[in-house]
């Protein structure tokens, strides 16, 4: 028997330690929950992405009466982003979300639909996504997706 050990480098950081980039990337995460439309779970997700070209995409979660037809904020900006940008790579990814009460006190990690389509974006534009997850009492920072996805499926299977 042979164990394969995976390592994830997840950084926490306070919000007065972040650069004032990433600052201002939670930032928009943040005030995008405001645009969530969340009648059913009235859990509100906002996300802000950093494209090369220095424009800041956001999106929030959209919820349908028909559960599964829904998505997620990650995906939403994703493909936004990739829809309106498609030569331009995702270099930062931030996320917030909050109840109808506060903003969330430790941050939520990406779904796993979420993180496959991370995944993909990386994969696609050859350049990893930094992650900010942010939480009110910390902010989770990953360098990539694969710190959050090992032993992850892509089209290189297929090949
Ligand atoms: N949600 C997101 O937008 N992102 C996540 O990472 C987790 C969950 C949304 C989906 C749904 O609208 C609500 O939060 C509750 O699951």
């Amino acid at each position: 028997m042979k164990n394969l050990t995976i390592t994830a480098i997840i950084n926490e950081y306070q919000y007065d330690e972040l650069t004032p980039i990433d600052q201002s990337l939670i930032d928009t995460a943040i005030e995008a929950t405001g645009r969530s439309y969340a009648p059913y779970s009235r859990f509100s997700v906002g996300a802000a992405a950093l494209l090369a070209n220095g424009i800041v995409v956001t999106g929030t979660n959209q919820e349908n009466a028909a559960y599964p037809s829904g998505l997620c904020a990650e995906r939403t900006t994703l493909f936004y982003a990739n829809s309106q940008y498609p030569d331009q790579p995702v270099l930062t990814l931030a996320i917030a979300a909050r109840t109808e009460k506060d903003f969330i006190d430790t941050p939520i990690p990406p779904c796993g639909a979420c993180r496959q389509v991370i995944l993909e974006t990386e994969k696609r534009y050859k350049h990893p996504i930094r992650i900010l997850l942010y939480g009110k009492q910390c902010i989770y920072e990953v360098q990539s997706i694969g710190d959050l996805l090992p032993l992850s499926f892509d089209s290189s299977a297929m090949e």
